[in-house]
């Protein structure tokens, strides 16, 4: 509808190659932000409980006018509410605090491994999807180890798993394991979350001789690569600019160029070290 490429799930379901993200918009922020992202044409929003910001994007989803059918809603289950009961607690929760009867994506945010429930919480998600009240079930911040775990012991293979990726951190390995199991990888701080990576001399260079932003290439550069995009904005004029990287492409010098930047740093928590 709004020209956004989409990738098929292993469902069936499409999913927009570019979302917007808005962890870190206080509940009070977030319905101006969301609306001028659908304002500009996404379709696809990603929040999460633990953002507390669901109801605001609920309101800004309503508000908008736009058919439930042509929007994409991810949230995710916090890691508190982890386990089979406490997750389908959850996320009722969720569908009452967005307005909703169904989302797209339900997503476990973290595997939290000293828990040891995420088997259980993907039973719930199971659940949750054959009584077809989220259309795809996911993961986010799982390792290959933990992805294993699942293929093992359930029955659903997890429609994405979201992780941190951007250029420094391009999770090469993860991304091959998601490709030979059908499971579409999702980036998040996908343009570096404000850390530096959109003032790199490299990502500046290509962005300045192609008349694009930074993020713009960065974004470009992962939508290439088929990596499902997510970026954050709480600022009008780059919410807009981020959207704008359909009418364009790096070519291989400029792919490369970013792609030089991978150094493994990461910009938040490793989910095997993660305490939370
Ligand atoms: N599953 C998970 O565990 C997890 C973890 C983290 C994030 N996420 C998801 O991924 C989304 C994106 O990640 P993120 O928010 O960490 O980082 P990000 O999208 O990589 O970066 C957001 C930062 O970049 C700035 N920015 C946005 N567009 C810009 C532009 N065109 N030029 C310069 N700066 C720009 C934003 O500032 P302003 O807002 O001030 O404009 C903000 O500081 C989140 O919102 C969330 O939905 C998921």
């Amino acid at each position: 509808m709004t020209g956004v490429p989409t990738r098929a799930l292993n469902n069936g379901v499409e999913i927009p190659m570019l979302g917007f993200g808005v962890f870190q918009i206080p509940p009070d922020e977030v319905v101006a932000p969301v609306a001028t992202a659908l304002e500009a044409g996404y379709r696809l929003i990603d929040t999460a409980a633990v953002y507390g910001n669901e109801e605001g994007v609920g309101k800004a989803l309503a508000d908008s006018g736009i058919a439930r059918d042509e929007l994409f809603v991810t949230t995710k289950v916090w890691n508190e509410d982890q386990g089979f009961d406490a997750t389908l607690r959850a996320f009722d929760t969720s569908l009452d605090k967005l307005g909703l009867d169904t989302v797209d994506l339900y997503l476990i945010h973290w595997p939290s491994p000293r828990r040891g429930l995420y088997v259980e919480s993907w039973k719930a998600l199971e659940r949750i999807y054959a009584e077809g009240r989220a259309r795809a079930i996911g993961v986010s911040n799982f390792t290959v180890a933990h992805l294993q775990r699942l293929f093992d012991e359930t029955g659903v293979v997890p429609a994405t798993n979201q992780v941190e990726l951007h250029p420094e951190l391009p999770q090469d390995e993860l991304r091959a394991f998601h490709d030979e199991h059908g499971i579409v990888t999702e980036a998040w701080s996908p343009i570096g979350a404000g850390k530096g990576l959109l003032e790199n001399p490299a990502v500046v260079d290509v962005a300045t001789r192609l008349g694009r932003t930074p993020a713009q290439a960065v974004l470009r550069w992962h939508v290439q690569r088929g990596t499902v995009v997510i970026p954050k904005s709480v600022t009008p004029e780059r919410i807009r600019s981020n959207f704008e990287v359909f009418d364009f492409e790096l070519g291989e010098a400029d792919m490369a160029a970013i792609s030089g930047l991978a150094s493994g740093r990461r910009l938040g928590p490793d989910p095997e070290t993660a305490t939370f």
